[in-house]
């Protein structure tokens, strides 16, 4: 499956030495890191074509107790390489990705306490990443991390697209503003969502895109965070220095560690031009390779699900009533009177699992099958949910066999409501349940504060309890998809079965009070760095009114752009989320989602600018139809497209899912137009999104 070529090769020349330290440049000699140690600190600095990507900035950790690993430093020694391979995911959004980058290890001691710590950076012609390593030695074995302090010293008060630090969530809208801003913006970047826990007015979450005057389009984010705190920056707005700061634990810790170990690596993407932003591969080659021999049993899904008529519809996950007097546990659901309004049903169940079938879709989510949504909000959380028990008008038997009959599978969902103990506890029975029923996937939550009381969502102790939860999975050929989970770090290369995460704001806010119509162009130059998101596209109907008339909600795009979404958010996962009375209403318009793929062997983003638009063109797996979808915002976009990624000489026919001319995302959202044309790759495509609107294409060769 997994058949690498892997050069490691020495660099006899080795690195060359400047007043700081020593340069590492990548293998286009473009990105340049400059490292040493400064009066007993550790110092580097980054440029990319001569311009200044890091200001010289200090990296060092405090340790709790009376000493640091921040000064009295000496660098001992340093190793550079050079490495390149080309591997291939199991899943992705190209066949090959290619692994190239010159090492700099440096050896530092810290002679007052005889201990040691590694420095390892590695330079991408896309970026770079480091990370400190502690090996194994006497003076230095369990410790715990008081804070990190890496800086990345930026050259100027470029503009950032941030959403606020917070331990507990990701569900914000995108604020745009120059550095110098954030502080005066952060009250209003915090109302797009209830804030549980701001520590900073400067602070914002990873992965940070920004752009500089000169032209440069800088990214911070972390890969590979595994056994650690997820690291947030903090912003000297003064001096424009941003500088890590990691989720506490229960008592303030920021991380508990036994060496040998080393932390996730800080990753600098950079480049002149937003498109290499997105077809970067920098941090999912900064993982490690597939950690399972065996991947056959992992594969891409699209799926419709009972989850929208709740989230957008007011109807609800629970059977009966929803703050029960008694005990749930001694709630005796066989006696007790339904609410009515429970769509987890087997008459619904059966309803969606017809319209997969007929559509061509592998997997039908279910969501309040089972017992305990009566008190899914924490009242008494430690009892809350088995993930195994149905509610009684949900016969799981019948409806996995039913599924089965009509080639789908119904996929599981398991909603922890952040009582981790209870989940854990839970886990193994709830997985075999699967795998008596057939269940391959399983879309996991973790709505709510933490059990234990204290911990938070992106802290080391739930990072580790999600990782464990994809590997207990994978025990049992079970795919993960983890909503409210910590942000993905490129763990996917690692780990293939974590097939899809949240971790930012969806589409379910659409319904509750809207996204921003620049949401979607911004999403793939952040959250998606570290993997793929379950944003859960595909709504047509836009005026929650007519779905809800409690709803506050407006879906903040055209229909056009709810199908270019699936090409432009790449994720092996992706729903159709809205319910088929909708769907029928539009079956012209639905054939892009019935069509479009979920793997693929190329992609190539042809035009981007955060905040803005992004057109993106990707090559079905094992075939040779080509989607091309576009994003846009408040401005709407024009596009100029060459189709030169077509194979030259084929001729091909382009399907056209545009937005009508008069169509805008607030006034007018479901006017599209759908129109056929012979293409080639010579043809050159003039396309207009509308205000919050964009375009699909599907392109198919002519035999
Ligand atoms: C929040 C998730 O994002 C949503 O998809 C899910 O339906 C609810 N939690 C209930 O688990
Ligand atoms: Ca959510």
């Amino acid at each position: 499956m997994h058949i690498n070529r892997i050069f490691p090769v020495l660099l006899l020349s080795g690195a060359v030495f400047t007043a700081n330290g020593e340069v590492i440049k990548s293998p286009d000699g473009k990105v340049a890191v400059d490292f040493g140690v400064k009066d007993g600190r550790p110092v580097y600095s980054m440029t990319f074509d001569g311009k200044t990507v890091i200001k010289p900035s200090t990296l060092g950790l405090e340790l709790a107790g009376d000493t640091d690993l921040m000064d009295g430093f000496c660098l001992k020694d340093t190793e550079v390489s050079e490495f390149d391979e080309t591997w291939q995911p199991v899943w992705g959004e190209t066949r090959d990705i290619r692994n190239h980058y010159n090492e700099l290890l440096a050896h530092l001691e810290q002679p007052s306490t005889g201990r040691f710590m590694d420095i390892r950076f590695r330079v991408y012609d896309d970026g770079a990443g480091f990370r400190y390593e502690f090996p194994q030695q006497n003076n230095l074995t369990y410790f715990v991390i008081k804070e990190e302090h890496s800086q990345f010293a930026m050259d100027g008060d470029h503009t950032a697209w941030w959403i606020a630090g917070d331990y507990d969530t990701q569900e914000y809208d995108y604020t745009e503003s120059k550095l110098s801003e954030i502080r005066g913006k952060m009250a209003d970047a915090i109302s797009s969502n209830a804030s549980q826990t701001q520590f900073s007015p400067t602070g914002v979450q990873t992965s940070l895109q920004m752009k500089t005057d000169n032209g440069l389009y800088i990214n911070l984010h972390e890969a590979a965070l595994v056994d650690y705190s997820c690291m947030h920056l903090n912003l000297d707005d003064k001096n424009k220095v941003f500088e890590s700061w990691l989720t506490p634990d229960a008592q303030g810790n920021k991380g508990h560690l036994q060496a040998p170990t080393h932390s996730p690596w800080r990753t600098v993407m950079v480049s002149d031009d937003a498109r290499d932003m997105l077809s970067s591969n920098l941090i999912l080659n900064l993982n490690d390779p597939c950690a399972y021999e065996d991947t056959s049993w992992i594969k891409p899904v699209k799926y419709v699900g009972v989850w929208w008529e709740m989230i957008g519809g007011g109807k609800q996950w629970s059977y009966t009533y929803d703050l029960p007097s008694v005990k749930l546990e001694t709630l005796d659901y066989s006696k007790t009177k339904p609410h009515g309004q429970h769509p987890a049903n087997n008459e619904n169940v059966k309803k969606y699992i017809d319209f997969a079938a007929e559509h061509g879709f592998d997997q039908v989510l279910v969501e309040g099958w089972n017992i305990g949504w009566e008190d899914w909000f924490g009242k008494s959380k430690d009892y809350v949910f088995d993930f195994q028990t149905p509610y009684p008008d949900f016969d799981i038997d019948m409806l996995n066999d039913y599924a089965r009959s009509k080639g789908v599978k119904l996929m599981m969902h398991h909603e922890t409501s952040g009582s981790i103990r209870n989940y854990e506890r839970h886990m193994e029975a709830a997985y075999n349940l699967m795998n008596k029923y057939g269940y391959n996937s399983v879309k996991s939550g973790y709505v709510g504060n933490m059990i234990p009381r204290g911990e938070h969502h992106y802290g080391q102790w739930l990072n580790n309890h999600y990782l464990y939860a994809v590997k207990e999975a994978a025990k049992h050929k079970i795919m993960v998809n983890a909503h409210e989970a910590v942000r993905p770090t490129g763990l996917c290369r690692t780990y293939p079965n974590l097939i899809g995460n949240e971790s930012a704001r969806g589409t379910e806010y659409e319904s509750f009070a809207g996204n921003k119509p620049s949401h979607t162009t911004v999403l793939p130059f952040t959250r998606l760095q570290g993997g793929p998101m379950d944003y859960t596209p595909g709504i047509f109907e836009m005026d929650m009114k007519k779905v809800n008339p409690d709803s506050q909600g407006h879906v903040n795009s055209t229909l056009a752009r709810q199908l270019a979404l699936y090409v432009t958010m790449y994720s092996p996962l992706q729903m159709a989320a809205d319910v088929p009375e909708v769907y029928n209403r539009f079956m012209d318009a639905f054939q892009f989602i019935k069509d479009v793929p979920v793997d693929w062997d190329d992609s190539r983003y042809l035009e981007a600018e955060p905040g803005q638009y992004i057109v993106a063109a990707r090559k079905a797996k094992g075939g040779d139809d080509w989607y091309v979808g576009c994003t846009s915002a408040e401005n709407g976009h024009e596009s100029d497209l060459v189709l030169d990624f077509l194979d030259p000489g084929k001729k091909y026919e382009a399907t056209i899912y545009a937005d009508a001319p008069d169509a805008h995302y607030l006034t007018n959202p479901q006017a599209y137009k759908i129109s056929k044309k012979k293409v080639n790759a010579k043809t050159r495509l003039k396309l207009k999104a509308a205000p919050g609107g964009g375009f699909a294409i599907s392109i198919k060769p002519l035999d």
